[in-house]
């Protein structure tokens, strides 16, 4: 099964943007994950191919028509995935909800731009509204950049080995260790000495350690989800 991004977007040259690159464009080239973007202008209804109109009740800025962007959704052949609207006041998005969405078939994912989708659309469709995070961007389609590059490298074959290890990290609910490389002595700093050992139990240690640590100082939120924290003493391994 291969995972198939749709992307509905009023700027479909946007897309692959940055996916095309790197790890996830080798793997779009070779066929590890697919994408189809629709113009959801090329559904508008009337000469001048309006998309947006004027907030009812007034107020600043456009609001997208709910007709023409499901007419622009009904046209795409979505099966059972997922469809996702890229909006501020979505679900944040989280590494468990990324590894569900990647393990699936796909996702179909809205892009608003201007103040967003007219409401109705989101009664009369089955859509799951996705944040990025607390800040707004112009349009969704940045925000749905950055939720298919999380998809895509969770692909089979798309990452080298790396990847399920460090995965397991945060889906522990702690941030990573710090990492070191050579030179071993850089203006005056040295890589700490137990990751020079040898001693791959106690650099296990000290890498859970850090982990720890460093999640209690500055993700106090994270830390507290974390839940039990059984024989995690912190420092212990130092
Ligand atoms: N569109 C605008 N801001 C966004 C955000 N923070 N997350 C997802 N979609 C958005």
């Amino acid at each position: 099964m291969t995972f198939r991004a749709s992307v509905l977007t009023l700027y479909p040259d946007m897309f692959p943007g940055p996916l095309g690159h790197s790890m996830a464009g080798r793997a779009l080239e070779e066929g590890k994950w697919a994408l189809d973007v629709t113009n959801i202008r090329d559904f508008a209804t009337d000469k001048h191919k309006t998309v947006d109109d004027t907030p009812a009740g007034g107020g600043a800025g456009m609001v997208l028509r709910c007709d023409v962007v499901a007419s622009a959704l009904d046209a795409v052949s979505y099966g059972t995935r997922p469809v996702l609207a890229m909006t501020p006041r979505g679900k944040p998005l989280t590494q468990a909800r990324v590894r569900e969405l990647a393990a699936g078939p796909g996702a179909v994912i809205l892009c608003g731009r201007f103040e967003g989708f007219d409401e109705r659309l989101f009664e009369a469709r089955n859509i799951e509204e996705v944040s990025i995070g607390d800040y707004i961007l112009s349009g969704g389609e940045m925000a749905a950049l950055v939720l298919l590059d999380a998809c895509i490298r969770l692909q089979d074959g798309v990452m080298g080995a790396a990847s399920s290890g460090e995965e397991e990290s945060f889906e522990e609910g702690l941030l990573e260790y710090p990492h070191y490389t050579r030179p071993v002595e850089w203006e005056g700093r040295t890589i700490p000495e137990v990751l020079r050992s040898g001693d791959h139990a106690k650099i296990a240690e000290w890498r859970k350690s850090r982990a720890i640590d460093d999640t209690r100082a500055r993700r106090p939120d994270l830390w507290e989800a974390h839940g039990e924290h059984p024989d995690q003493s912190p420092s212990a391994a130092r």
